[in-house]
């Protein structure tokens, strides 16, 4: 298993963010109280993609995942019969699984162009089956009405302080023991990103094994 998979984020609960009013804006999606669409933005590694799909899989019905995790630059290359097929997942997710509002996750959104985007705005108006969870790294390029039609939520970058707890447990289990000093000195490299963290305690970790 991949070191960044073995240590991926499984429920709400384990998601970690620089701002504390980022996790509760989410809770109450997560909770399934909450039926937007939703918008992160932010510096890369932030835990965006993660999150987007944490939250889709925990409102979804016990033992059902969601599917639709989708790269923008893909489906740019057939966006109609993309966002038909997403259209018909979300009819179909409702019949099997009765799940009331289904979600799609759609990475890098500015990756489609601008008359892309004005379709995928329409869809968003038109198709009422469904939710998109989009991230991106780029909010200045996702145009203005799309933004409206989401709540846009920034994840902003980590502090070494909140990246240090998560890595002294990772290292706590992969060595059975923790030099806290040097943890510090690590994480003070990771410009803030967890996929970043996640390399350089790796790094550190087979360099001990
Ligand atoms: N709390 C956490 N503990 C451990 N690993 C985490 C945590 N949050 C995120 N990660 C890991 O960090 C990596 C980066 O996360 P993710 O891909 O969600 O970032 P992102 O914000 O979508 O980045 P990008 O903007 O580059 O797409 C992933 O491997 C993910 O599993
Ligand atoms: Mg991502």
């Amino acid at each position: 298993m991949r070191f960044e998979d073995k240590y991926a984020p499984r429920s709400f609960d384990d998601l970690i963010f620089e701002d504390a009013e980022v996790k509760q804006k989410l809770k109450y999606y997560a909770e399934n109280r909450r039926h937007k669409h939703l918008l992160l933005y932010g510096p890369p590694g932030t835990a965006k993609t993660t999150a987007c799909v944490v939250i889709a899989n925990q409102r979804q019905p016990e033992g059902t995942e969601c599917l639709d995790i989708l790269e923008a630059s893909f489906i740019a290359l057939d966006l109609p019969s993309q966002l038909e097929k997403i259209e018909a997942g979300w009819i179909a997710q409702k019949r099997l699984t009765g799940v009331d509002h289904p979600i799609a996750v759609i990475n890098e959104i500015d990756q489609l162009k601008v008359e892309q985007r004005h379709r995928l705005r329409a869809f968003i108006d038109k198709c009422r089956h469904g939710f998109l969870f989009m991230t991106t790294n780029h909010l200045a390029s996702v145009d203005e009405p799309l933004r409206d039609r989401c709540e846009c939520i920034e994840v902003g970058s980590l502090t070494s302080e909140t990246l240090l707890e998560r890595a002294y447990a990772i290292v706590q289990s992969e060595l059975g023991e923790v030099d806290h000093v040097e943890i510090q000195k690590l994480i003070e490299t990771a410009n803030g990103s967890w996929r970043d963290a996640l390399l350089a305690i790796e790094d550190y970790v087979l360099e001990r094994k």
